[in-house]
């Protein structure tokens, strides 16, 4: 059985049991890598302002590098008696680093030692997970281009509402794409903050040096209030906030594939590299991939519930409780790049069926506020256009027939101003490219849409590649 950093005070050992119900290292040896990185900064700001020897300071550096590169190989020996990650690391340096191994921990505790990793955890999740989701923003737009000529009707309700193009639609998803994307990188900022120096909760007495610690670790703040910074864990909710909104839109998207690909639409065919089939009905080709990412939405938002309560009632400063915010972020982060990861191989796949979406648009009636939108053309009040079309809806509904396939002299009956030319506004094409407001779904206005979204996205890489 190991030895505990705290036996001095303790007269009988640790149950067995209490060792496996509060240890953390199955999980949270995942933050080894943002451990060593911290510990090598400590121990180079206490050689700095004298608290150790250059000496011990090196022996300390080097001892760390190994057991990083052990644990990197997979040949480090975990064990849940040593609890966490920080004791496993700090009580493998005595083999490495000799009686200096000792020194390690000088003016730290675990509290502010744990927030220092997962922020350093966080903030490098988080951006990769940014450049992910541009990349996946860019193959939404490669998928616009490729089919900007499909129209398919848009719906309200999930009733046929007016013609739009895919690419209009898929954009739609571009853009909650492209807020998430920023949402996540505007926490950055808040997650971007050096905790280390907090101690257990009030600071320490040793003439330590907070900001070359952070610029060592490349953070551009150091927390202002030691209390605040081994207690608040509100950039991981935050995260994981962020994280619960992005998934919402992920579970839209694959609401719509589902359905895009039932029978009753017939829109698309998933690639069978990406579906399933049944093991009693031969017939069956089952959309998993986006049945499971509208799964795990569930588990995330369950997730930022669950850190929200840990943390809710928790008096000031670090509680063990704490603990318990690990695995709903880690889950979260696994998941959401998981998510993103399967979209972008999913997405380039995805057969559309032109011809289908064409032909929804041309029944239901979606011409009708074209029609009534032309009688306001020609003087009648808005009201009373809505009105004469809803009557022709309802003749037309009568004759088994759509508006457009109805006579002239039918037409005519509903308002005298009605002329020959409306039947060439009532089809998809024209109810589309008429509609050329900023941010409509004419073809031209689309296209724009595409080439903006591009032009933005190529800049807002070139940044993140730069951090
Ligand atoms: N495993 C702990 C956590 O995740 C690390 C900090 C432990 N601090 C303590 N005083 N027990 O929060």
């Amino acid at each position: 059985m190991a030895e505990k950093p705290w036996d001095g005070r303790f007269s009988e050992k640790t149950d067995r049991s209490v060792e496996a119900f509060s240890s953390s290292i199955d999980f949270d040896k995942r933050l080894y890598i943002y451990d060593v990185e911290g510990s090598i900064a400590h121990c180079k700001m206490l050689a700095k302002q004298s608290i150790i020897s250059e000496d011990e300071a090196s022996s300390l550096i080097e001892g760390l590098g190994s057991i990083k590169r052990e644990i990197g190989r997979g040949d480090f020996h975990f064990d849940d008696t040593l609890e966490d990650i920080h004791m496993h690391i700090e009580g493998s340096l005595g083999e490495h680093a000799g009686s200096a191994s000792h020194k390690l921990h000088t003016a730290r505790s675990r509290n502010d030692q744990i927030s220092l990793d997962v922020r350093m955890y966080l903030r490098s999740e988080v951006l990769c997970i940014a450049k992910n989701l541009m990349e996946l923003r860019q193959i939404i737009i490669d998928l616009a281009k490729k089919h900007s000529d499909v129209i398919m009707p848009g719906y309200t309700h999930l009733q046929r509402a007016q013609p739009v193009l895919l690419s209009h639609h898929l954009m739609a998803y571009y853009e909650m794409f492209s807020r998430d994307t920023e949402r996540l990188k505007e926490g950055l900022k808040r997650i971007n903050v050096m905790p280390l120096g907090s101690a257990a909760l009030a600071g320490t007495t040793y003439p330590i040096d907070r900001a070359y610690v952070a610029e060592l670790l490349n953070f551009p703040e150091i927390s202002a209030n030691s209390i605040d910074a081994v207690s608040d864990r509100d950039f991981i909710v935050e995260f994981i906030a962020s994280a619960s909104i992005c998934m919402m839109h992920f579970s839209r998207f694959s609401e719509e594939l589902i359905l895009w690909s039932s029978s009753e639409f017939g829109f698309i065919e998933l690639s069978d590299s990406f579906a399933t089939g049944s093991s009693i009905m031969p017939q069956k080709k089952n959309p998993d991939v986006p049945e499971l990412v509208r799964g795990k939405t569930g588990r995330v938002y369950g997730n930022l519930v669950s850190v929200l309560t840990t943390m809710k009632s928790l008096p000031l400063a670090y509680n063990r409780d704490m603990q318990e915010d690990k695995e709903p972020l880690f889950d979260t982060v696994d998941v959401l790049k998981a998510c993103i990861d399967i979209y972008a191989k999913m997405l380039p796949q995805l057969k559309i069926n032109k011809e289908k979406m064409y032909e929804a648009s041309t029944t239901g009636f979606l011409n009708a506020t074209d029609f009534a939108d032309y009688l306001v053309g020609r003087g009648m009040p808005f009201r009373k256009a809505h009105s004469c079309a809803g009557q022709a809806v309802s003749f037309a509904l009568s004759k088994n027939k759509e508006i457009h396939e109805l006579t002239l002299k039918e037409l005519k009956t509903f308002s005298s101003l009605v002329k020959k030319e409306i039947f060439d506004i009532l089809t998809p094409e024209q109810m589309v490219n008429r509609r050329e407001t900023e941010g409509g779904t004419a073809t031209g206005k689309v296209a724009a849409a595409i080439k903006a979204a591009e032009k933005n996205l190529k800049e807002e890489l070139a940044q993140v590649n730069k951090q």
